[in-house]
């Protein structure tokens, strides 16, 4: 027992822990890690205390060598875990840098760029120029009544221009919109005179698809209605939205017949060569304004009515109209 308290004993005790403790602290990873071998080393109850405890039983002279060499190896030991725990919180920030890069200068996933589909853009060029015109933007529902679609718009029941504009009938009397001229019904209802509107819509009729007929297509409808218009101004409006959308060509009236104008025409435009029929017109039956409690007296106005598809094909030669809806990239990303 007295062996283990000689000079010599507790001199390489503390040898033994000063080497124990450097190779400790060295390979200590977190800072959780250097507390602890803080705690065992030189806690009160570390190694350390337990060497300065013994050293009580030794000699008088004696200890100050113990002391003395004790206290080097305690701020030896203090320094090593100061110097460690600096590495280790570095290497922590390192590490959390590296984890948590952003790359600034990398480039981004590449999304192709869309582009509006072709009859969407002559929507919007046909509705621009009635703008330009003065022309206010007004919608209708695509489900109707038959009250909007027919016989609010001069239409009766057995009336023959139904044959030529049969529908999806939904039930009740509600049915898929033949065209967009109830959209004049439910503005005027809406809004009082002076009126000018253009109203771009998808329409749906009981035809067989072929390369000019698809049972779902879309029309722009225009009116206006205010005192004292009459043929000379439709013909002028017109003319000019035909010549902004197809150019300086000529225009061609055709007299003609729609229950809901009186007198109507039909649109020619003379298109490379050929007369082609593009849109509908006429000035608004007094019927029809009756029907609305408008008096006919005071108030007249004209309409016309365009398919959008016909449009569109004309003006980039597109010769299938089930072109427009295959969603076939090769054909869509040409314009
Ligand atoms: N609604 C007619 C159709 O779909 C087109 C039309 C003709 C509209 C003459 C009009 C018009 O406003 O005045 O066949």
């Amino acid at each position: 027992m007295s062996a283990t308290f000689s000079l010599q004993d507790l001199t390489r005790q503390l040898e033994q822990l000063e080497a124990e403790a450097a190779s400790a602290i060295a390979a200590a990873g977190s800072a959780a890690d250097l507390e602890e071998l803080r705690v065992g080393l030189l806690g009160k109850k570390g190694r350390l205390s337990v060497v300065l405890g013994a050293m009580g039983r030794l000699p008088g002279e004696e200890r100050p060598l113990v002391g003395q060499r004790a206290n080097v190896l305690k701020e030896q030991v203090q320094a090593l875990l100061a110097e460690r725990l600096e590495n280790v919180k570095g290497a922590a920030m390192a590490e959390r840098l590296e984890r948590e890069r952003l790359d600034v200068t990398a480039p981004c996933r590449y999304v192709p760029p869309g582009h509006r589909h072709p009859l969407i853009a002559t929507i919007e060029e046909i509705v621009d120029i009635f703008a330009g015109l003065g022309y206010r933007v007004s919608e209708g529902p695509e489900i109707e009544t038959d009250h909007y679609n027919f016989t609010a718009l001069n239409i009766p029941e057995h009336h023959p221009a139904r044959d030529m504009q049969d529908t999806f009938y939904l039930g009740g009397d509600r049915l898929l919109r033949t065209h967009t001229s109830p959209v004049q019904i439910r503005h005027l209802e809406a809004n009082p005179p002076p009126v000018r509107i253009v109203a771009p819509g998808r329409v749906f009729r009981r035809d067989a698809v072929d390369a000019t007929h698809s049972p779902v297509f879309h029309q722009v409808e225009v009116l206006a209605l205010d005192e004292g218009l009459d043929f000379s101004h439709l013909r002028g409006t017109v003319t000019t939205f035909l010549q902004r959308f197809f150019g300086d060509l000529p225009v061609r009236f055709r007299a003609s017949y729609f229950p809901f104008t009186e007198p109507s025409a039909e649109v020619d435009v003379q298109w490379r060569g050929r007369w082609l029929e593009v849109m509908g017109c006429g000035m608004v039956d007094p019927a029809v304004l009756e029907g609305l409690g408008i008096d006919p007296r005071t108030h007249s106005g004209f309409a016309a009515g365009l398919g959008v598809e016909r449009f569109c094909m004309v003006r980039h030669g597109i010769d299938d109209i089930r072109r427009l809806y295959t969603s076939d990239l090769r054909f869509l990303e040409q314009f």
